[in-house]
């Protein structure tokens, strides 16, 4: 979703924005634009990319060491030109860059419009910036106080940074339900969406709440306000984040190597959480909160996307292991429900981002009825992860491709160890077996790796299928929402139409679409249901369905009837998505590389969705 970006201090801000834009690239945007004040604003905008922007700029002097940059996704008007980002008062005194909805904007304009205010754009950003205008003027007011009054005349998501024409020396920024992050250099500010264009920069971040409006002075001061006028003592942290880990490095894209890096991240998921040799496994955000747990009468978990189908497989194993009941729930629909939420049930909320607003709205929907929320998060200091009672971070490292891979693995990662760990804690899992998974846990790591080896294969099995149009995945238990994800990642990057089911169901339905065109995925490494995935792959090679099945190595009676397989260590059955997703991501990943597609950037796709 959109990107910002602003910058004080003594260097040229221009090529620190287009910097910062790049790295924002990732989020998801449809325009871009900057803003940098040197006596006068100068303001270019361009739909399309960033380097589409900076063509624009062309060989325009842009100098000036304060300004603002934006990448916009488009929700109120169309991408375009005029409705992207910065915007302009109408006395042209004012930049402002707005990450979020204003939801009243239009009683707003209507009023603004009575005062002799005149609109360019269609977006409620304008609205706003002709709102703090209007304050400004009216009242006489330094920057931030017109800010702040505004902003108490705002219904809605915001994280905003204005640049004030007559105050080249100060920056305002201010945020509500969207993320905002100042890095403190030396005697310089950056103020940005999230940490990836500060970290190079600098490490010292301030993480801005709910409701605040901070300023940020070329003096190298920063002051915070909450919306009440009370001054905030800023919390200065340090970021855990390294450069390269927000560079591709040798990779062709930033998918690629995220799904390479699986080895790794699930290792570091799982590091001093976990250790066969000794007999344990704990997972801290837990360990605290452990009689809560214990005694919960319920989990509901609530997510979106791919996060909510680790959720899922988050139900199969606390249902297994752990004998809880659960819950799997999209947060945008629980978040508008009126849902039974009691004291004694825990609310999980599992997100990459942990900005993703249905989620955050469900949470605070979950809190308003005395639920324990739990917050399985990969972004360190997200407001999910700040909202929370208690949580875990899944340590996946920066996830920069819009498509999920790395987190996923990490979410399903997490919710296996606790499930291990709740269901010994409760006497559900015997010694013998629980030694037996947190083995097998262990083993994944190696395990995924050498399915990386047989990228080869897939990228063979990818050239021969990458021109249909439509794709069924099935997969029976564990494997289910393994379907469910190879759907979603085929769909979100190569745009062919994809369909996850539960294999029984195919006869339902889903049937009827088979033909000799219909390439069908089926997820069969899970032994417990193999007759029976064996008689769905019958049913669909009778139908002249073309059949890629991903199997254990050595299944020949598989090997026998599919036209492709994929073999992948075998392993535990609740172990089992960890390692039967990673040929899907795989198969995406080429399928969309040999369509022409851009992987890391999908069209229409935000990386964080800050609005509903
Ligand atoms: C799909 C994908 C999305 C996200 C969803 C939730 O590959 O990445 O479906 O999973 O937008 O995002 P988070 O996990 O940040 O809450």
């Amino acid at each position: 979703m959109c990107g910002i970006v602003a910058y004080i201090g003594k260097q040229d801000a221009y090529p620190i924005l287009i910097k910062g834009l790049k790295r924002l690239e990732y989020r998801g945007y449809d325009s871009s634009g900057v803003s940098v004040l040197n006596g006068d604003l100068q303001i270019f905008k361009k739909k399309g990319k960033v380097k589409d922007l900076v063509d624009h700029v062309g060989n325009h002097r842009v100098k000036g060491t304060v300004g603002i940059g934006h990448t916009r996704w488009a929700t109120h008007g169309k991408p375009n030109d005029i409705n992207a980002h910065p915007h302009v008062s109408g006395n042209k005194r004012l930049s402002l860059i707005h990450n979020g909805i204003i939801e009243n904007y239009q009683p707003l304009k209507e009023a603004l419009i009575k005062l002799g205010h005149t609109f360019e754009s269609d977006t409620d950003t304008e609205v706003l910036t002709h709102l703090i205008e209007e304050i400004q003027t009216r009242d006489d007011l330094p920057i931030d106080e017109a800010v702040r009054i505004a902003l108490t005349k705002v219904i809605g998501a915001y994280a905003i940074v204005v640049l004030d024409k007559e105050n080249p020396d100060i920056l305002v920024a201010a945020r509500k339900a969207s993320p905002l992050v100042i890095g403190i250099g030396r005697d310089e500010f950056f103020v940005a969406s999230d940490a990836s264009p500060i970290i190079e920069h600098t490490k010292k971040v301030v993480y801005l709440n709910d409701e605040e409006i901070a300023v940020v002075k070329r003096d190298g001061t920063l002051s915070i306000k909450n919306i009440d006028n009370q001054i905030q003592n800023p919390f200065i942290e340090e970021l855990d984040l390294k450069l390269d880990a927000i560079e591709k490095g040798d990779f062709d894209s930033f998918m690629l190597k995220e799904i390479y890096e699986q080895p790794e991240s699930i290792l570091d998921c799982m590091r001093g959480r976990i250790n066969a040799e000794e007999g344990w496994i704990k997972v801290g955000g837990v360990e605290t909160k452990m009689e809560e747990f214990l005694n919960a009468k319920r989990i509901i978990i609530a997510a979106c996307g791919t996060s909510w189908i680790a959720g899922l497989i988050g139900e199969y194993l606390f249902e297994e292991l752990a004998r809880i009941s659960v819950e799997v729930e999209y947060a945008s629909e629980l978040r508008y429900r009126n849902p039974i939420i009691e004291e004694g049930d825990i609310v999980i909320a599992l997100s990459q981002s942990g900005e993703t607003a249905d989620t955050l709205a469900a949470l605070h929907l979950a809190k308003d009825k005395n639920a324990l929320l739990y917050g399985i998060v990969n972004v360190v200091g997200s407001s999910i992860a700040r909202l929370t009672d208690t949580g875990s971070y899944i340590h996946a490292g920066p996830e920069i491709g819009v498509a999920s891979t790395k987190a996923f693995t990490g979410q399903v990662t997490l919710l296996t160890m606790l499930a291990i760990y709740l269901g010994y804690e409760k006497g559900r899992i015997p010694r013998p077996y629980y030694a037996q998974l947190l083995r097998e846990l262990e083993n994944i790591p190696s395990k995924v790796k050498r399915i990386l080896e047989k990228d080869d294969h897939i990228k063979y099995i990818a050239s021969e299928i990458k021109d249909a149009t439509n794709a069924l995945y099935l997969g029976r238990g564990y494997n289910f929402p393994v379907a469910l994800e190879g759907a979603l990642k085929l769909k979100e990057i190569s745009y062919i139409h994809a369909e996850g089911y539960p294999a029984a169901e195919m006869k339902h339905g889903p049937i009827a679409l088979i033909d000799e065109n219909m390439p069908v995925v089926v997820i069969a490494t899970n032994m417990s249901a193999h007759d029976k995935i064996v008689s769905n792959i019958q049913e669909v090679k009778a139908r002249k369905g073309v059949v890629i099945a991903i199997i254990n190595e050595g299944d020949n009676v598989i090997k026998e009837i599919a036209d492709y397989v994929i073999e992948i260590p075998a392993t535990d059955e609740p172990l089992t998505p960890l390692l039967s997703v990673v040929p899907l991501q795989l198969l995406s990943y080429h399928i969309a590389i040999m369509r022409g597609c851009n992987v890391d950037q999908p069209r229409n796709l935000a990386k964080s969705v800050t609005v509903e």
